[in-house]
């Protein structure tokens, strides 16, 4: 899988990593969770990315990582209006991945204001790898540009796909300007891009590009954009695991493979 380096100071990262909103508990409550991090461990996955906002899904992780904590790139979000309960969480956290988060992101900006001094103060302590933010909701972008520029935080974790573009009119510009990290969320669109499977005969022309299925023409669709770095596409399955990977290696989609991809999706 080929490898990005998440913003101008950040490390190299494999570039499809693994999300666990519902998923993570989905394959917790079949047995499967440990199967599938240890699955995508194998197949070359160091992002997982998470929350306290997905439910179990932060404890089931550390759980599963087990001894292999270090080899992975664990990032989660802060997610409460209160300092307070941040601090508490943190604690939490910090206990459940070896006293080490490498990327503690800011989640949908929730009181960003108030948590970032103690956030700054972990990173200091050696707590805490990078400082970031993330948000869904295109009405949320201005609001995430004045967090970009304050100069506190060097990642971003935004949605990007065929139906999802907004972040492409200011957000991936500036955060290319200031040398921000870029971790793609809903690549598959929650999985609701993936009813519109094509046609083999429509995915003929993707296959120079290493790419078989519709997961993988989505993926790749992100990821070919240069000015992202990491994608984070959750399965709760770990035999999709493989398969989504794939799509971590070159060669790249350009315009024309983007906007095929683009109308197979319907837009
Ligand atoms: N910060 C935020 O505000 C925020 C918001 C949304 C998401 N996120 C992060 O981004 C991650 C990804 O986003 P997401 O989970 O919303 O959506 P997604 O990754 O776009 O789609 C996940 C869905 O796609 C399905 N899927 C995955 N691989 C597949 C394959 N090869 N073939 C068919 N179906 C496949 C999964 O179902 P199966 O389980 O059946 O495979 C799952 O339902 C999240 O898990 C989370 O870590 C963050």
């Amino acid at each position: 899988m080929e490898k990005r380096r998440l913003g101008t100071n950040g490390p190299e990262l494999p570039v499809v990593g693994l999300g666990t909103s519902k998923t993570l508990e989905i394959a917790d409550d079949n047995g499967v969770a440990e199967d599938l991090i240890d699955t995508a461990l194998d197949q070359g996955v160091v992002v997982f990315d998470t929350s306290p906002m997905y439910g179990r899904a932060e404890e089931i992780l550390a759980r599963g990582l087990g001894s292999r904590r270090g080899e992975a790139f664990v990032a989660t979000k802060i997610w409460t209006p209160s300092p307070e309960e941040g601090r508490r969480w943190f604690a939490q956290v910090l206990e459940w991945y070896g006293g080490y988060i490498d990327l503690l992101q800011i989640h949908n900006l929730v009181a960003w204001r108030e948590h970032l001094p103690m956030l700054e103060q972990a990173k200091e302590e050696g707590k805490i790898g990078m400082i970031g933010a993330t948000h869904w909701q295109a009405a949320a972008f201005g609001e995430l540009e004045e967090v970009m520029r304050t100069g506190r935080i060097s990642q971003i974790q935004v949605p990007y796909n065929p139906g999802e573009r907004e972040v492409e009119e200011r957000i991936l510009p500036l955060a290319e300007e200031l040398g921000l990290g870029v971790i793609l969320m809903r690549p598959l669109a929650a999985g609701g891009l993936m009813g519109r499977e094509p046609t083999a005969e429509d995915l003929e022309p993707l296959e120079e590009f290493g790419v078989t299925t519709w997961s993988q023409a989505l993926i790749k669709w992100g990821l070919s954009d240069p000015r992202c770095h990491v994608s984070i596409p959750a399965t709760s399955k770990p035999e999709r695991i493989a398969e989504n990977v794939a799509a971590g290696s070159g060669p790249w989609f350009g315009p024309e493979e983007r906007a095929h991809v683009s109308r197979l999706a319907g837009f």
